[in-house]
């Protein structure tokens, strides 16, 4: 039995994170905490929200006396942290905002679990849900596994990379019962579409341009968004308290084999003809400071705990355009208004 905190639950990740936990777990009180950011969305959980064992709160994790009231009266016993900001672009464009949310809101999380939870930390677990990129850039060959060195080289990875840091810390100083995964690139339904995946997607609906950064030779390692959450709940249950797991899904692509075969998929999905949408495609300046390669040994969850991801990737991408296809308004409200304005700031109108 659990009564959970979910941060960030109406997120891209949070929200598959939060309907797992609420179906599966009939018995658990889950409590989706989330600031409602422009990525936050509550219709990623139309489908859960009514479901008697889920509540929601607006709210953000840098406020600790909301943090405070919330522990008193929820009695939390675990936490799942997946709230963040989460896109490298906007890093590069605000770096304060990473860094009030990704590092001081996970202080005041852990403070706010330690506070509450010192007198019996029995049974309890702050999972803290962290990021690849926490380790660098990696050259042609090898992965990243659990003992890579921290090398974080954008505003992102940097606070992703010191609010790993700060858990770990609570957990040798005040002895917080933490866990900590460190996950490749997600795709999936919900995933908003300022990342590359959703935004080709978008961009190929519309006859739009897809913009490729660079020479579109960066290497991503992709892992379906529902295996990153099944991922997360073996990991909540039977991982071992202070240790890390490394998620990945063994499927490396270049972002320019990605987007061809997003392309090729979808002319057959759209009846266009061969090699249509693949014209749409416009190299433009790269990201500064953009990280060539990024793969995960996740070696360690196979072998201790025993998950492996259970989609190919031709197959997830499949479904993932087909629900993107199947839900035109979700598209069409998160592309209106801000998103625009960002939108046309980084790529032109
Ligand atoms: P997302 O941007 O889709 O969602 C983030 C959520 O956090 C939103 O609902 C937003 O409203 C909420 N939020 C932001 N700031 C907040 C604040 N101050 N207080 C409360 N809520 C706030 O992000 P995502 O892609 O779902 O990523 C979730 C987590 O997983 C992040 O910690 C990210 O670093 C990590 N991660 C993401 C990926 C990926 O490929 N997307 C891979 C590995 C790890
Ligand atoms: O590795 C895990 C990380 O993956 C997560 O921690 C981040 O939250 C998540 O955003 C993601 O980071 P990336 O920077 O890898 O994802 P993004 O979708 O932004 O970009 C994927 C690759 O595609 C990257 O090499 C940059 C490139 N790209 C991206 C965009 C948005 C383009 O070429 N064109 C684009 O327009």
């Amino acid at each position: 039995m659990h009564t959970i905190l979910i941060t960030g639950g109406a997120g891209f990740i949070g929200s598959h994170l939060t309907r797992l936990f609420v179906t599966k777990y009939p018995a658990y009180k889950i409590v989706n905490l989330d600031a409602l950011t422009y990525a936050g969305n509550l219709e990623n959980l139309t489908d859960i929200e009514n479901a008697a064992n889920y509540t929601f709160v607006k709210g953000n994790i840098t406020d600790l006396d909301m943090l405070s009231a919330l522990f008193s009266e929820h009695k939390f016993t675990g936490v799942l942290h997946c709230a963040a900001e989460s896109h490298v672009d906007r890093s590069i464009t605000d770096p304060l905002a990473f860094v009030t949310t990704n590092v001081m809101g996970t202080a005041t999380l852990l403070q706010v679990a330690k506070d509450h939870w010192k007198d019996n930390m029995d049974g309890k677990v702050f999972y803290h849900i962290s990021t690849d990129e926490v380790y660098g850039s990696l050259g042609d060959t090898g992965f990243f596994t659990e003992e890579t060195a921290y090398d974080p080289r954008s505003p992102y990875s940097a606070s992703k990379a010191s609010s790993d840091h700060f858990v770990r810390a609570f957990y040798h100083t005040y002895k917080l019962p933490i866990k900590i995964s460190n996950c490749s690139n997600n795709y999936g339904p919900y995933h908003f579409p300022e990342k590359l995946i959703p935004l080709c997607i978008h961009n190929i609906i519309n006859n739009k341009p897809l913009p490729i950064y660079g020479k579109g030779e960066n290497v991503r390692d992709w892992l379906f968004v529902e295996d990153h959450a099944r991922a997360i709940d073996v990991i909540f249950h039977k991982g071992k308290i202070g240790e890390t797991y490394n998620i990945g899904g063994h499927n490396e692509w270049t972002n320019i084999a990605l987007v061809k075969e997003l392309c090729k998929q979808m002319n057959e999905k759209l009846g266009r003809g061969i090699g249509e949408s693949e014209k749409l495609i416009t190299y433009v300046i790269d990201r500064a400071g953009h990280d060539l390669r990024y793969a995960i040994d996740a070696s360690k969850l196979k072998n201790e705990l025993g998950w492996v991801p259970s989609l190919q990737f031709e197959e997830g991408i499949s479904k993932t355009i087909d629900w993107y296809l199947n839900n035109n308004k979700w598209l069409s409200d998160v592309t209106s208004g801000a998103y625009k304005e960002y939108y046309n700031s980084l790529y032109g109108g």
